[in-house]
């Protein structure tokens, strides 16, 4: 969704509910190189589900992470996700006359669960859709379909984000979808547009479903069942406070009761399973003929032990994490591989960002 006209080098800006993640690229004749990365956690309740509740922590560490890693380009490509925006592939009906802009305008109110008054609108026409219907009775240039990626925000959060942006110093020039950015960083990481394949974020609290074809996505969904969970239960059955039952379940404290653990993370693993699975049914039947090859995953909360291995278990699909940085070059006296690998799979979404910069998509 591009909000101006920026065709310079952007940085991706990250706001998740549980960390900031801020990515920095560069295209330089040896290819994309990975410039700076950082990442900064958020006090609790700061962002809750992309929509920011405290600005000032997060202006804070907008500003210490810029500082910290010295980045000086201040254009900056962020994104939204779950009940803060809604996607959804639309077939319009090409008219002759009518500019796209206005019949996806009409054609949007039916879809937007939202006052259409108070969100913006932005639309992706889908490569290669347009289909020729009719011809010969009302010719088919006149009659196309044409599949369109409508996108839907609500103004008072996009003017929010932007706010946050700009008083840290900021100008947010492109806003995407973490589905979206996830996608694009998945694309250079695998070097591969085609085939069928579900790409899954799990992060503090968004679980990000897209489902893939070519390059398409014919299925989204987001769900609140995340990460944050499994902390909430733990502090619940073993009276600890957050910061405790954050450790606990990270394995830094170890318990004597394993067992009530075993079953806290048995139960949430169920959960993610059951609605990745609710969502590869759906695009099933919605696309007949379509053959998801394998799971993407990516978000901290990926690494939950036992959800990978259960996940392949239940779907019989291969299980993979994604590393955003395996195509991009960097120096190593600048960033540290150890860190790259640890916060790897919570860059994903920046790193998709940083790159709308860089190519023209
Ligand atoms: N090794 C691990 N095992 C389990 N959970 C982990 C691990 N490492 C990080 N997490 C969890 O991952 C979550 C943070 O992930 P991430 O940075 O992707 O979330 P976010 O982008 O801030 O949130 P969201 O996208 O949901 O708004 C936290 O809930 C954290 O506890
Ligand atoms: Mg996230």
């Amino acid at each position: 969704m591009m909000l101006g006209g920026a065709r310079n080098q952007l940085v991706g800006v990250d706001i998740g509910s549980h960390a900031i993640k801020v990515v920095e690229l560069a295209e330089t004749r040896r290819g994309r190189v990975l410039r700076s990365i950082g990442m900064a956690v958020l006090p609790d309740g700061a962002v809750e589900e992309g929509v920011i509740r405290q600005s000032s922590p997060v202006v804070e560490l907008l500003r210490g992470l810029f500082a910290k890693l010295k980045i000086r380009n201040r254009n900056v490509a962020t994104s939204l996700s779950g009940y803060s925006v809604m996607v959804k592939k639309i077939t319009v009906r090409k008219s002759e006359g009518l500019p796209l802009e206005e019949l996806i305008g009409e054609e949007a109110e039916q879809y937007i669960p939202f006052d259409v008054h108070q969100v913006n609108l932005d639309f992706d026409t889908l490569e290669g859709s347009g289909r020729a219907i009719g011809a010969g009775v009302i010719g088919a240039a006149e009659a196309e379909l044409l599949d369109v990626m409508l996108v839907a925000a609500k103004k008072r959060i996009v003017e929010d984000r932007v706010q946050v942006l700009e008083q840290a110093g900021l100008n947010p020039a492109v806003l995407d979808v973490d589905a979206f950015a996830m996608q694009n960083a998945f694309e250079i990481s695998s070097g591969r547009k085609n085939g069928c394949y579900a790409l899954v974020n799990l992060g503090a609290r968004e679980l990000c479903i897209n489902i893939v074809e070519d390059g398409i996505p014919i299925f989204n969904s987001d769900s609140s069942s995340a990460g944050s969970e499994v902390t909430r239960e733990i502090v619940l059955h073993f009276g600890v406070d957050l910061g405790e039952g954050e450790r606990i379940k990270l394995g830094h404290r170890l318990l004597r009761d394993k067992e009530k653990l075993d079953g806290i993370l048995q139960g949430v693993v169920e959960n993610w399973t059951g609605e990745i699975i609710r969502a590869l049914d759906f695009a099933g039947n919605a696309h007949p003929g379509v053959d998801v090859e394998g799971i993407y995953v990516c978000g901290g909360s990926c690494r939950l032990p036992g959800f990978q291995p259960f996940l392949e278990k239940k779907t019989g699909l291969k299980v993979v994490e994604i590393d955003p940085f395996k195509s991009l070059a960097f120096d190593e006296k600048r960033i540290d591989p150890v860190y790259l690998s640890s916060v790897g799979r919570q860059a994903v979404v920046a790193v998709g960002l940083a790159l709308r910069a860089i190519g023209d998509k």
